[in-house]
C-alpha cells in the first residue's frame, strides 16, 4: 500500500475508534484524486459505498479526504477538505428529545409537560422585530390554547436576562404580557437537539421552529420558517386542532382543513371494506376517498 494511503488508514482507523466513544461524530473519509472526481465511483477502499451512500443521505456534501463534523477540529492539517455541519434532526412519531432547561419562569423540563399538549418553538433573538409580532402572536392565541390543552414554551440562544429585560420591554412598549416561559439555551443544548440551527440561514441564531409534542411525549408535528418570515399563528391552532381531531376520531384531515369541515375516512384494507364504505352514506368521490361530517 502506498505510504499516504497507509497514514490516510491510521487516521480512519483512530477516527473511527473515536466516532464509536462519541456517537456525535460523523466522519466520512473520502480518496479522490482530483477534486473534479467527486462522484461516488471515487470512494475509498477503506470506507463501503453503503456506508458512504448514508453520509450522503444525510446530507453531506464532500470531496477530499476525511471529512470531520464535530470534535473534528483536532483533525485539522492532517486531513483536508470541506466540511458541513449535519444538523441533528427529531423525528416525526418518535418520542421528543428530553431536556431540562432554564427558563424565564425557572427550571423546566421536557417530562414537566406529559399529560398536556406542548408547543416548543424557536425564535432567532431578543429585541428583533419579527420576533416581538411573533411573541405578541403567541401570547394572543395562548387563551386558545390553554382551551385546548396546550402549552407554550419558547426559546432562543439568549440570556434569560435578555429573555426577561425583552419580555418586560413588550409589556411595557407594546402592552402585552408574555405568559408563557422562554428557554435560555446559550449553551445550545436544546437547539441542537431539536435541529433548530440552520448554519446556511444563521451560524448563531435558531430559526423558527415549531414542535408540537403530544401528552405522551411524541414528536407529532414539526414547522422551520427562515428568519425572514414571521408564523403564521392561525396555523399553530388549525394544526393543534387537526392533531386532535385526528386523535379523537381517527380520521385524516385535508388540505386546508378546519374545525367544523368534514373529514377524511381511512381508506379500507380490503376490497369488502371498499364495497361497504360505499354504502355507508359518506361523502365519497371514489372508494379510497371518502368525506364525513363529525
Ligand atoms: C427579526 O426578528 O426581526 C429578525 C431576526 C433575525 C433575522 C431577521 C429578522
Amino acid at each position: 500500500m502506498h505510504l499516504a494511503a497507509l497514514s490516510l488508514y491510521a487516521a480512519l482507523t483512530e477516527i473511527k475508534a473515536i466516532a464509536r466513544i462519541r456517537s456525535r461524530l460523523h466522519i466520512v473519509f473520502y480518496w479522490t484524486k482530483s477534486a473534479e472526481e467527486k462522484n461516488k465511483e471515487n470512494l475509498s477502499e477503506f470506507i463501503d459505498k453503503e456506508e458512504m451512500a448514508r453520509y450522503v443521505r444525510r446530507g453531506w456534501l464532500f470531496f477530499g479526504y476525511i471529512i470531520i463534523n464535530k470534535g473534528g477540529n483536532k483533525m485539522e492539517g492532517k486531513v483536508a477538505s470541506e466540511t458541513r455541519e449535519v444538523a441533528s434532526m427529531p423525528r416525526l412519531g418518535e418520542s421528543a428529545p428530553s431536556f431540562e432547561a432554564v427558563t424565564t419562569q425557572g427550571t423546566v423540563r421536557l417530562e414537566d409537560f406529559k399529560g398536556s399538549w406542548l408547543i416548543l418553538f424557536s425564535h432567532p433573538a431578543d429585541f428583533t422585530p419579527v420576533c416581538t409580532t411573533e411573541f405578541i402572536g403567541f401570547a394572543e392565541i395562548h387563551p386558545e390554547l390553554t382551551k385546548r390543552g396546550a402549552e407554550l414554551l419558547g426559546l432562543s440562544v439568549d440570556s434569560v436576562s435578555s429573555h426577561i429585560a425583552w419580555v418586560r420591554n413588550v409589556e411595557e412598549k407594546m402592552g402585552v404580557k408574555i405568559p408563557f416561559p422562554v428557554i435560555a439555551d446559550l449553551d445550545r443544548k436544546v437547539a441542537t437537539s431539536y435541529g433548530m440551527i440552520h448554519p446556511g440561514e444563521s451560524k448563531t441564531e435558531t430559526a423558527r421552529c415549531v414542535f408540537i409534542i403530544d401528552p405522551e411525549g411524541i414528536l407529532r408535528a414539526m414547522i422551520y420558517y427562515p428568519l425572514t418570515t414571521g408564523r403564521n399563528m392561525q396555523e399553530i391552532l388549525r394544526l393543534i386542532d387537526a392533531l386532535q381531531t385526528t386523535d379523537k376520531h381517527k380520521v385524516a384531515t385535508p388540505a386546508n382543513w378546519k374545525p367544523g369541515d368534514a373529514v377524511i375516512v381511512p381508506p379500507p384494507n380490503t376490497q369488502e371494506m371498499a364495497e361497504q364504505r360505499l354504502k355507508e352514506g359518506y361523502e365519497c368521490k371514489d372508494w379510497y376517498f371518502c368525506k364525513k361530517k363529525l
